[in-house]
């Protein structure tokens, strides 16, 4: 299959290009560069294939799907930052709505009729139950989740007016690396639990800070569904199969974790474990909006899509230790 992978450079969806290229389909990758990694299209032999531009340049657009002309689009491309997201709203809604918006006009009007979109569990907002399943109903308490349902609800309507063919993958907390170690998480700034204590490890970041030590947890501690990169990549793979087999006009959405979650305490043991160094840490208070526990039911995906997360956290630590042991300062770390 021809696939347009937007946001590429960027961390999920490098991981997907590899592995989609891995199983022998023909990627293209379209990124404005603008927080992905050109070091990571290199590392990926995809530089003859990368369409240099932003979602808001039609014209950029236009060209990628002229001569790509793909089959499919996977759509990674976006601003993902939650507290950045509640400053600079306006920057979220132009770049993850109007600049997504601009990508299905591009696939409406070269006839490109797959699509899957990478949603998240903010658009769930603060759930009265977990683990959480696709039936909850979805209240984003913060613009960077309202940006990603508004899609959502935008690709639903194109999907019964133009037929497209949807699935959204809800994605829980992406974690760990490529085994190869050469391509990894490397946001600007950083605001994963993994990557920071594991930088905070090797000092080249801060003590973590653990925003929040009363909840109602067993450690008093937030605890989220870590999933492996490559185990979001499989369930791409497994989203395209399965819009193979659909009629036209339909859209479907899936949550994407593991079904068991971690404290932010037990992640640290674990990264301490792991790396055998400590993770210098201090404690603050809540943030605003960190509900307690965010688990993924994942039942729908194995049941309709065959998908099942296979790896667990210490090989999520161990391949994102990896990766940080061999690039300290991620893509920026000078070549040896
Ligand atoms: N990382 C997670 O844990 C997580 C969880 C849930 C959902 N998601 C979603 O998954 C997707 C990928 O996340 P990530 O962590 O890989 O992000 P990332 O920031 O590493 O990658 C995003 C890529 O998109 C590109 N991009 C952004 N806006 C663009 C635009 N207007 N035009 C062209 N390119 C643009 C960036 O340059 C970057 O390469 C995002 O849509 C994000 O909302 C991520």
């Amino acid at each position: 299959m021809r696939i347009l992978v937007t946001g590429a450079a960027g961390y999920i969806g490098s991981h997907t290009a590899r592995m989609l290229m891995d199983r022998g389909h023909d990627v293209f990758v379209f990124d404005s560069l603008t927080r992905g990694h050109g070091e990571a299209i290199m590392r990926l032999g995809l530089s003859d294939r990368f369409f240099p531009g932003d979602l808001n340049e039609p014209a950029r657009l236009d060209h990628a799907f002229t001569v790509a002309r793909p089959d499919a689009v996977l759509h990674f491309a976006a601003y993902a930052l939650v507290g950045e997201s509640v400053i600079r709203p306006d920057i979220y809604w132009k770049n993850n709505l109007v600049g997504s918006l601009g990508l299905l006009e591009a696939m409406r009007l070269g006839g490109v009729k797959k699509l899957v979109f990478s949603s998240t569990c903010a658009t769930y907002g603060i759930p009265d139950q977990v683990p959480m399943n696709e039936s909850l109903p979805q209240s984003p308490i913060n613009p960077y989740g309202q940006t990603k349902l508004a899609m959502e609800k935008a690709i639903i309507d194109y999907a019964h007016a133009f037929g497209t063919k949807a699935i959204s993958l809800r994605y829980f907390n992406a974690a760990g690396a490529s085994e190869k170690g050469d391509i990894g998480e490397d946001h600007e700034p950083e605001s994963h639990l993994i990557p920071l204590a594991i930088r905070a490890a090797q000092g080249t970041s801060k003590p973590l800070t653990i925003f929040g030590t009363d909840y109602p947890t067993p450690d008093g501690t937030c605890i989220r569904d870590y999933i492996h990169v490559n185990d979001l990549a499989e369930a791409h793979i497994a989203a395209l199969l399965h819009l193979d087999r659909q009629s036209t006009g339909t859209h479907d959405a899936f949550n994407l974790g593991t079904g068991r979650g971690y404290s932010v305490k037990e992640i640290i043991t674990c990264c301490e474990e792991i790396t055998g160094l400590k993770v210098p840490h201090t404690f603050g208070p809540r943030r605003d909006g960190d509900p307690p526990a965010l688990v993924a039911d994942p039942s729908k995906a194995a049941n309709i899509l065959g998908w099942k997360a296979k790896e667990g956290i210490v090989s999520i630590v161990r391949s994102a230790w990896n990766w940080h042991k061999n690039y300290p300062q991620g893509y920026k770390t000078p070549k040896a």
